[in-house]
């Protein structure tokens, strides 16, 4: 059995993880610049971890300007098996209330200037055009694992649900708002896309648990979206998002990757162009 190394990428309001013992900071450069912060090498249980702030841990980058291929390439180039991540989003659908949790298991992508792959032929380790495959964008055994991780800490989750990526960093207006849940879109965020495709791209096993933070704008009855609410509920709620993916860690140590991760290997070298 093949050990694991597990990437932890905390989006907006998550930049610490106590639980990350002897923590070691490596500033790293990749093919593709540079990622959005040092990389924190350190063990969760004993288990192999990196950790890595999306937007920096002074929380510097816009959704747009992340280098999600040079994150992406560096926890790869760092030896992980697995990208677990934290995303704050807005809730399209009554029953998912700000403060809960959603593990995701599909997008939908409304962004438009973001690199996608890292098969565009400016890197010569990666020949040819990839045209991946995302009918299933994440790792659904990795979201076993977190599903697991939720039970056993007692904290209710949503099993499945849809993401809607945005560009932004505008939020959406009441028509994109109502169009979006009209699509069967469950929560709306501006990272996700093309952060697990780019993981897919890498090999990498990823799973995302989305907090929602607000009930963006299309909801009679609540507050619309801004920061000060969207970070406010995301403080508030950080403890349970950083509990899961903790407890996740031993859980996916425990399993044997071998056929899931040849198998994400394979799917990328057949769909490549050369
Ligand atoms: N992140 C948190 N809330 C959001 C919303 N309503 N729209 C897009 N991204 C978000």
């Amino acid at each position: 059995m093949s050990k694991v190394k597990i990437g932890i990428i905390g989006g907006s309001g998550f930049y610490k993880l106590d639980a990350l013992k002897d923590p070691v900071e490596k500033s790293v450069t990749t093919p593709f610049g540079e990622p959005s912060d040092a990389l924190v090498s350190g063990k969760i249980e004993g288990v192999d971890c990196v950790v890595l702030a999306r937007h920096n841990r002074k929380h510097g980058i816009m959704p747009t300007n992340i280098n999600y291929r040079a994150n992406i390439w560096a926890l790869k180039e760092e030896g992980c098996t697995h990208v677990i991540v934290s995303t704050a989003c807005g809730s399209l659908q009554e029953a998912i209330a700000p403060g809960e949790l959603v593990i995701l298991d599909q997008f939908i992508d409304r962004t438009t200037k973001r690199a996608q792959t890292f098969y565009d032929g400016t890197c010569g380790q990666l020949p040819g055009i990839c045209h991946l495959p995302v009918a299933e964008p994440f790792c659904s055994l990795t979201r076993d694992c977190l599903k697991k991780a939720a039970e056993a800490s007692n904290i209710p989750v949503h099993p499945s649900g849809t993401c809607v990526t945005i560009e932004g960093p505008r939020f959406s207006s009441k028509a994109e708002s109502f169009l979006f849940k009209s699509w069967g879109g469950h929560v709306i965020n501006m990272t996700t896309v093309p952060e697990c495709i780019l993981a897919k791209e890498a090999g990498l096993c990823y799973a995302a648990i989305a907090m929602a933070t607000d009930y963006d704008c299309w909801h009679p009855h609540n507050e619309n979206v801004s920061v000060e609410l969207a970070l406010t509920t995301f403080r508030e709620n950080v403890g349970k998002v950083t509990q899961v993916l903790c407890a996740a860690v031993p859980i996916i140590a425990k399993l044997d990757w071998t056929v899931t991760i040849r198998e994400l290997k394979d799917a990328v070298q057949q769909n490549v162009m050369i």
